[in-house]
């Protein structure tokens, strides 16, 4: 089997990807439509000069992100969008997914909560019936704005806990640290949700950060926060605990200037729980098969066949799923390995 093949073929697990980046120019352009609505400025940017979107970092990237969102207005916009990414994850056999979302993106331009919330779930419920996808969805907290709308966000939340199955923190990170969010983490928490959040790549202040998400917030997860390849000690801290890193080589590749496949590689042989995913896919042009050929097809990192199936086992086991369902999906990666490698599972990638 050849490696794209045996990718695609690979039962995955997403954790880290964002509905709201999963717009597509297509699916923005038919919502406005829908909704009678101009097409947001870098849209039709890119309609007119046939080009891609023009960022180089985080904060660029955000700048074109936020405007497009304005064409999602109903809870059938959202449903759609939602319906659009689990088609695509199901055709590339990602099992389950849990999907970020940004409330505050869509409240703070009126939008009600509960439609985008009810929209979402819709499109999943959809999604579930008519493909077999698993997906859940985590709320994230826009970190450059206040502590007080986030807390007010939670607040919004409470009646949805069934279908929230944990809290993300996401958004600029130069200085809106995690600590800035001690308060709505700690309610968070006292509320049954699980945490995780972001710690960008290669951000000012980044092991600070990590630092605070790790001791202070008490986060079950951190999104990227593969600069800890840094620090000894709280990859020591990581690994006693357990907590997982969603790692997204080709959104690193965007927003800096390397997709960081090394210290991706290095954490998964130094036996952290880091897994592969796909961002803000209709963005960075890459859905999870193309984010695991992009590390597996890096020449000089030698990632065998049995370390790409390690990363899907990180996925499962650190998911926030039934333990039930864990030991199904793993015992379907046992399958996957025994039929795939045999004896070969030590082979080596690259020329294969
Ligand atoms: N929102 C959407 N994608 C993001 C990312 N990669 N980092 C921070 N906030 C985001
Ligand atoms: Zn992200």
């Amino acid at each position: 089997m050849d490696l794209p093949s045996f990718i695609s073929a690979l039962p995955k697990a997403e954790l880290h990807v964002h509905l709201e980046g999963c717009l597509t120019p297509g699916l923005a352009r038919t919502l406005a439509a829908r909704n009678n609505l101009p097409l947001p400025p870098s849209l039709s940017a890119l309609d007119q000069t046939g080009s891609s979107y023009s960022f180089h970092d985080l904060t660029t990237f955000l700048q074109v992100y936020y405007p497009n969102l304005s064409v999602l207005q109903t809870a059938h916009d959202f449903a759609d969008l939602a319906i659009s990414y689990l088609t695509t994850a199901h055709a590339q056999n990602v099992k389950h997914c849990e999907l970020f979302f940004d409330p505050q993106a869509h409240t703070a331009r009126g939008v009600p909560f509960p439609t985008v919330v009810r929209g979402y779930q819709a499109g999943i419920n959809t999604a579930q019936r008519a493909l077999g996808i698993s997906a859940s969805l985590i709320m994230c907290f826009l970190r450059d704005h206040s502590a007080e709308f986030a807390m007010a966000t939670l607040m919004d939340s409470l009646p949805f806990k069934d279908v929230i199955i944990g809290v993300g923190l996401d958004s600029d990170e130069r200085d809106n640290p995690p600590s800035k969010f001690a308060a709505v983490f700690q309610r968070a928490a006292k509320e049954g949700f699980l945490i995780t959040m972001h710690c960008d790549i290669d951000q000012p202040d980044t092991l600070t950060h990590i630092g605070q998400a790790i001791n202070e917030i008490q986060v079950d997860r951190i999104d990227h926060g593969t600069n800890i390849i840094d620090s000894p000690e709280l990859i020591s801290t990581l690994k006693q605990r357990g907590i997982g890193l969603t790692a997204c080589p080709i959104s690193n590749g965007i927003v800096t200037d390397d997709f960081k496949g090394k210290e991706i590689i290095e954490l998964l042989r130094q036996g952290v729980r880091v897994t592969v995913n796909s961002d803000d896919p209709a963005y960075f042009r890459g859905y999870l098969n193309e984010n695991m050929l992009k590390l597996a097809s890096a020449a000089d990192l030698n990632v065998t066949r049995k370390e790409l199936i390690h990363l899907q086992r990180n996925a499962f086991t650190i998911s926030w799923i039934s333990s039930w369902k864990r030991n199904h999906f793993l015992q379907m990666l046992d399958e996957f390995e025994r039929l795939t490698l045999g004896s070969e599972a030590t082979q080596v990638l690259n020329g294969v």
